[in-house]
């Protein structure tokens, strides 16, 4: 397990690094920042040329095994999400099988692990992003990987893909105030988004995932500091929304 002294001396570095240290007393901020590094880690997990404003490497990870679905399609094969899946456990979880399967193993491992010793890794010769991105943005994934993750199959159960432990009247109230304003009450907005949150529910580590990370580069809020709770009430409500796109 790694100590709280290193965390808090690795966190602090980067909250002065990012010039967030002001008028606020340092434990607040450190305590505060640590929840929007993981968050922001989550989105940069989720698609991170869009999180860093760069466009995706035209040619396919050289890690990513050239008889898969997505061999061809770099903005796919480059996301730390391709390979090692949207519940952490890659090729032992949600994709074992099917079009998203490499037989690459999860991230879950690393949970608990030093973040320093992340970044170390995301700078070797298997994912080479030591060019591609900034320090600062790999420690932002790396603390992600090391305290950030979600234990999904505490709360999705695989089988029937249905959340654990939602009360949906609540997640119905939240939902309303909360996400409706972007989404429509029944989940069909905005026009762009290819399937409405109803389906989207066909893959709901993918849903958890982004309501405690947020969307890469939009405005939509991350829900992570409120607790698994609320995220489990809003997805037993988005489960009863219509699966039609408009
Ligand atoms: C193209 C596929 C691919 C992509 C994209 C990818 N990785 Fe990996 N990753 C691998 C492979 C392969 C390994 C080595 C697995 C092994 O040792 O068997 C690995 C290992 C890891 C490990 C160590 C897991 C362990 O328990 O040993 C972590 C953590 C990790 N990757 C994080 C990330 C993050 C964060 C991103 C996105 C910034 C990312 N990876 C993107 C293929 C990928
Ligand atoms: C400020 C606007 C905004 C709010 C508020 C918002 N979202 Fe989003 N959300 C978006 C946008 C924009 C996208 C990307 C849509 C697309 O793919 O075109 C998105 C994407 C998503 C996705 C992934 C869909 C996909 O195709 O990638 C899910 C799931 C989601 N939102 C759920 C929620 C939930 C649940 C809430 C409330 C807790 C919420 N959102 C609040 C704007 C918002």
């Amino acid at each position: 397990m790694i100590s709280r002294i290193t965390i808090g001396l690795f966190v602090a570095a980067f909250v002065l690094s990012l010039g967030a240290v002001g008028s606020v007393p340092q434990s607040t901020a450190t305590a505060a920042e640590m929840q929007s590094i993981m968050s922001e880690g989550g989105r940069i997990y989720d698609k991170w040329y869009k999180v860093v404003g760069e466009d995706a490497p035209k040619k396919a990870h050289p890690a990513y095994p050239a008889d898969k679905k997505y061999a061809k399609k770099p903005k796919s094969n480059w996301r730390c999400k391709e390979c090692h899946g949207w519940d952490y456990m890659g090729k032992d979880g949600a994709y074992a099988s099917g079009k998203h399967s490499t037989g690459i193993k999860g991230i879950n491992g690393m949970a608990g692990a030093d973040p320093v010793k992340v970044v170390a890794l995301l700078k070797d010769d298997t994912h080479r992003l030591g060019d591609l991105m900034e320090d600062e943005d790999l420690a932002k994934v790396a603390l992600f990987v090391a305290q950030g993750q979600t234990d999904m199959g505490n709360y999705i159960d695989a089988a029937s893909k249905s959340v654990k432990g939602g009360d949906a009247a609540k997640g119905a109230a939240y939902y309303n105030t909360i996400c409706a304003n972007c989404h429509g009450r029944d989940g069909t907005m905005p026009k762009d988004m290819g399937k409405s949150l109803g389906a989207q529910m066909g893959n709901p580590w993918e849903v958890m995932h982004k309501i405690v990370n947020g969307q890469p580069d939009e405005k939509m809020p991350s829900l992570r500091a409120f607790g698994m709770q609320p995220v489990l009430d809003i997805m037993a409500h988005i489960a009863t929304l219509p699966k039609k796109t408009k």
